[in-house]
């Protein structure tokens, strides 16, 4: 059956979203393993200045008493010239319908005004439709981690560099995010 296509809004994560994103990160990304991103993690990283937590919420076609639902989120910390893209999912029946791509297409736009060289990120080594996901987003897969969630599962680590490593020239202005 054909999925139905919901209008998604990107946005910065409100406060309202704390509990659904991190009952998304125990579900989809974290089964299996503690549910490290719990509401009080969530809460710390939404407060941090060099992390940005983004959600992408179902639009409001008409005025509501409900909150849209949220689609997903993604949340990024942001170093000194390497950005770490540390969780991103979509609600199942949201997927397959550019969300996630909409999301890390947002935060790399963001990672290369703000001068970031290169985005990192690990995920579960069998999480296979994961590593085709951000292989179609331009990253390379690095190395393998044997034992790296709780000791006992592998990651993959993957990059997407955006731009020579090293300080930025004074003259330097962000290129336009898949222009060569
Ligand atoms: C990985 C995930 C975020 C992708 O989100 P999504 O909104 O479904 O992805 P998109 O619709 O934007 O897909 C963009 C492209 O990625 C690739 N892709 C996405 N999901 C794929 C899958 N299951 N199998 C193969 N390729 C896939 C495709 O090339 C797709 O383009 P297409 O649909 O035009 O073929 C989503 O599957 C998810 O939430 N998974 C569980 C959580 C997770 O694994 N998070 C990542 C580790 S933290």
């Amino acid at each position: 059956m054909k999925k139905e296509k919901t209008a998604v809004t990107i946005r910065l994560a409100e406060p309202g979203d704390v509990r659904a994103i991190a009952e998304m990160s125990r579900d989809f990304i974290e089964s299996g393993l503690g549910w490290r991103y719990d509401m009080a993690h969530i809460q710390r990283a939404m407060r941090r200045r060099e992390t940005v937590v983004l959600a992408a919420s179902e639009r409001q076609t008409y005025v509501a008493r409900e909150r849209p639902g949220l689609s997903g989120f993604a949340i990024m910390d942001f170093g000194d010239e390497r950005a770490h893209l540390v969780l991103l999912a979509v609600q199942p029946t949201q997927r397959r319908l550019g969300t996630g791509r909409r999301m890390v297409e947002w935060l790399l736009e963001s990672a290369l005004v703000a001068g970031m060289a290169s985005v990192h990120l690990e995920l579960r080594a069998d999480n296979e439709a994961a590593r085709r996901f951000y292989r179609a987003l331009g990253f390379s897969e690095t190395v393998l981690m044997p034992k790296y969630y709780d000791g006992r599962e592998a990651a993959m680590r993957m990059i997407r560099v955006l731009r020579a490593p090293g300080p930025l020239p004074l003259s330097w202005h962000p290129p336009v995010l898949g222009q060569k």
